[in-house]
């Protein structure tokens, strides 16, 4: 007999009807001469009821029925008199397609999330990170839809890179050379003319300088990837291979950028609330009472746009008045995620986009606003007048990254520098060695346009969509300092 899905078996009205159904037992219990199993093939966070009476199956079949087990049941589809189920199955033959060992480690409910790390190879078998990893797949179909539907290509970049895009020290090395036997040249440096590529290369830690590229050529792309970075931050928000999308786009200014990464984002959780209904009601139940109500707040609220300086106004405020921060945030310093947080949970209440940051701690490649705050006299210069009439440490950059409650920095964006002349000499004073990236200077030689993009954090979104507290926990096989196990 053809198989059914426990998701359409579950929705399916023909009572008394034969049918046939396969999946892994997650429960089992009988009474009086009865057994019931609660059976899950991954279609739906929903079990689907199968009745059994003791005295039709051998002891034996009825014995191995035990938690984890794989079963295919056929049997007749009856309207169901238990609560918060439409309809059952009365088994009539029940094949036992694989036994499950009694050491099997998802037997106990409750079981903590750093266990279940140590079995991540079966972890998915769980309800709730069964609903985590579909909300996980109708992210992606989200984004997808969402760049098809406004005329975005996606465009494939490299992983493997000679380049380091974001000009940090933190890339995994890709080579084929015997690490035991490395060729040296006379001051002990390694030569790598003689590896697969003929230089050094590493894994990328973004793809937006090719992205760039595909800009300035087909208008609007968007790319969808894996992402490294070797950086060893232990936290719950960093991984060492993380997906990343990266919408690049001709002719946008920054009012434009903010749009769109506001309209993405709503889109994705609209898409969410939409599609994985009974999955984020799970988690709504049982992870975070208050995740479906946040998801639906984010939909309602227009983002703060926040320029950096007034954040840090609004900062140094708090301090005065006896907020306590472990780190510094003067004008000029990079925000902690306790800065981002008290911004966006305790001080706006929303998301909050902020921008034109100082170069500081940004990148190169980001446009360079004239001044600080555009007052006469103010050239943006060190020395010229600047944050609150102190000295300015250069000019702002049209960064604008999105800041979101309980996540921190989830988007990373900017326009970009398009005037050859202004990127060199942000190259020169960052004293950058460009030789690897002259494709890149390329493209401000040649028709340069104005054009801006960001990158979004896969599993970021994913541990706002789902309530998560740990991004090991939304991706199936998380990557993270001294991890690489599954
Ligand atoms: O802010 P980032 O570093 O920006 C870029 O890489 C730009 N090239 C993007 C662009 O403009 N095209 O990273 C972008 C986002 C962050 O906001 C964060 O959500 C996520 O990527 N991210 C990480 N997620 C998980 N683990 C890590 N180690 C991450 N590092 C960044
Ligand atoms: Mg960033």
């Amino acid at each position: 007999m053809k198989r059914t899905k426990v998701i359409d078996a579950l929705k399916c009205t023909n009572f008394g009807e034969d049918i046939c159904v396969k999946g892994w037992v997650r429960s089992k219990r009988g009474s009086k001469g009865i057994f019931f199993i609660a059976l899950n093939d991954g279609s739906t966070i929903k079990n689907i009821q199968i009745v059994g009476d003791d005295a039709n199956f051998p002891e034996e079949t009825i014995k191995r029925i035990t938690t984890g087990a794989c079963l295919s049941v056929e049997g007749k589809l009856v309207e169901s008199p238990a609560a918060g189920q439409t309809s059952e199955i009365q088994a009539t033959s029940i094949e036992i397609l694989g036994d499950c060992d009694n050491t099997y480690p998802l037997q106990k409910k409750g079981a903590s999330w750093e266990y279940l790390r140590t079995v991540a190879h079966l972890r998915p078998r769980t309800n709730t990170f069964g609903a985590i990893l579909r909300i996980r797949h109708n992210m992606a179909m989200a984004i997808h839809t969402y760049f098809h539907e406004h005329g975005y290509f996606y465009f494939h970049t490299p992983l493997i890179t000679a380049s380091d895009c974001e000009g940090a020290g933190n890339m995994f090395q890709v080579t084929t050379k015997n690490l035991y036997d490395l060729k040296k040249d006379e001051q002990g440096k390694i030569i790598y003319d003689d590896d697969f590529f003929g230089e050094q290369t590493s894994l990328t830690v973004s793809g937006q300088l090719e992205g760039e590229l595909g800009a300035t050529a087909l208008g609007a792309i968007y790319t969808f990837g894996p992402t490294f970075r070797a950086e060893n931050s232990n936290t719950p928000r960093h991984l060492a291979e993380f997906w990343m999308i990266e919408p690049e786009v001709a002719f946008l200014d920054q009012e434009e950028l903010m749009d769109l990464e506001e309209d993405f984002i709503k889109y994705c959780v609209k898409w969410a609330l939409d599609n994985c209904k009974d999955d984020l009601e799970f988690l709504n139940k049982m992870i975070d009472k208050t995740l479906i109500e946040r998801l639906e707040g984010v939909l309602k609220e227009a983002f703060v746009r926040l320029p950096y300086t007034e954040g840090i106004n609004i900062l140094q405020e708090a301090i005065k008045n006896g907020k306590k921060f472990e780190f510094p945030c003067n004008w000029g310093d990079d925000l902690a995620s306790e800065h981002e947080r008290y911004l966006v949970e305790e001080h706006f209440k929303k998301p909050v986009i902020m921008t034109d940051y100082p170069r500081s701690f940004k990148s190169f490649y980001m446009k360079q606003n004239p001044g600080i705050s555009g007052k006469p006299g103010d050239t943006g210069e060190s020395g010229s007048i600047g944050y609150k009439g102190a000295v300015a440490p250069g000019p702002t950059m049209q960064g604008t990254d999105v800041l979101f409650p309980s996540i921190g920095e989830i988007i990373g964006g900017s326009v970009r520098e398009e005037s050859y002349d202004k990127l060199m000499a942000e190259v020169k004073r960052r004293d950058m060695d460009m030789t690897h990236l002259w494709w890149y200077l390329d493209t401000r030689k040649y028709g340069s346009c104005p054009h801006a993009g960001f990158g979004l954090g896969f599993e970021r979104l994913i541990l706002f969509v789902t309530g998560m507290q740990n991004i090991r926990d939304v991706i199936p096989f998380p990557r993270t300092p001294r991890n690489a196990e599954f």
